[in-house]
């Protein structure tokens, strides 16, 4: 197999020169450059990142955990994650920590085993361990779609988690909205199905309902809240519990797929028909959303940007590893149909920060 040292030789440079031209470490004159890039097409010359690694203690890759893969908003966070890696020049290892902290803190070790140079996370809903971790070992890391709180001790503002940068969507404004476009439509017992308990998005989610039943008017009465989890089958149990009230709601609202796929479920199970006899209105957009029938009113979360965003973060970090944490916050897209019991319409998004 070829080596550098037959590169350099054929081409008539130093191994420094053909490591130059490699790693884009050196600007290096077009006509060498050329001649290095021949002699390795010529002895078919694979570079080793492995002994690269060894000499610069960098692995050019990162770490990627993030609970249910599988889930069409997460595959999307990574697909944006996995085009801009690409793009630097970075390979992901990727884990799935199943939304334990247990497993969640043996990933993100082994993980750091392999020596990535950062790492992005979607952090559990008790990450305590993990990001003590991670600060522990300073390890570069981005925290996505799920804020993680700074310590109780740590001087940092409010919307800082000490040194760990952060991207999600905003979801305070949007879900208020779904609320207030109910309430709009005459519905006054507004029902929520709200996601896995502890994580920041289920949250806010329930302060945006909150918030958009007082700007409606309408009291919060908590026995039209339902807890699902991350999985369908928890939303078709809250849903068939909000049914089964003496008065039930008359609207819905989902917190996220998962829980409209198990609400859409339940009401299936009672031969409820959607927007008839309740309204619906859900966190997150899919592909197929609109092949329902009726096709579903979201709020359509900018899931890939969130993934690219994470990994320009974590390469800013890496570039400069003091400066100051950032949180960002990306805008939803309002997108209107008809499952909230609007007439037919021609698919409308309301972009920015609906509210
Ligand atoms: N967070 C945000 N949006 C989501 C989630 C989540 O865990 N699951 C499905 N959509």
């Amino acid at each position: 197999m070829a080596t550098m040292v037959d590169v350099a030789r054929s081409a008539g440079v130093s191994v420094a020169t053909v490591s130059h031209v490699l790693n884009d470490t050196r600007p290096v004159l077009p006509d060498t450059r050329q001649a290095v890039l021949s002699a390795i097409e010529e002895l078919g010359y694979i570079p080793n990142t492995l002994a690269r690694s060894l000499v610069t203690s960098r692995t050019r890759s990162i770490g990627l955990a993030v609970s249910a893969i599988s889930n069409p908003y997460f595959t999307e966070i990574l697909q944006g994650v996995e085009a801009g890696s690409l793009e630097h020049g970075y390979s992901l290892l990727i884990a799935d920590p199943h939304d334990d902290p247990e497993h969640e803190l043996k990933v993100g070790r082994l993980l750091h085993e392999r020596r990535v140079d950062g790492m992005i996370v979607a952090p559990s809903a008790d990450p305590d361990a993990l990001v003590a971790y991670l600060g522990r070992h300073s390890v570069p890391t981005v925290f996505l779609d799920r804020v993680v709180e700074a310590p109780a001790d740590d001087a940092s503002p409010s919307d800082q988690a000490g040194p760990f940068d952060q991207v999600c969507a905003e979801n305070i404004g949007p879900t208020a909205q779904l609320v207030t476009h109910l309430a709009g439509l005459g519905h006054r017992r507004i029902g929520l199905v709200a996601g896995l308990p502890g994580l920041s998005t289920t949250g806010e989610r329930i302060a945006g309902y909150r918030h958009g039943l007082a700007a409606a008017g309408l009291p919060y009465d908590e026995r039209l809240l339902a807890h699902g989890d991350s999985e369908s089958a928890a939303a078709e149990r809250a849903t068939a519990a909000l049914l089964s009230l003496a008065a039930p709601p008359t609207a819905l609202v989902t917190a996220n797929n998962a829980m409209t796929i198990g609400a859409l479920r339940a009401l299936r199970e009672r031969g409820l028909s959607v927007p008839g006899d309740l309204a619906l209105c859900c966190f997150d957009d899919f592909a197929w959303a609109d092949l329902f029938e009726p096709r579903l009113t979201a709020i359509a979360q900018p899931s890939r940007e969130i993934g690219a965003e994470a990994v320009r973060l974590l390469l800013d970090r890496l570039a400069a590893p003091d400066r100051p944490a950032r949180v960002l916050r990306l805008p939803c897209a309002f997108v209107h149909r008809t499952s909230c019991g609007c007439p037919d319409q021609p698919e409308k998004h309301t972009k920015g920060n609906v509210s």
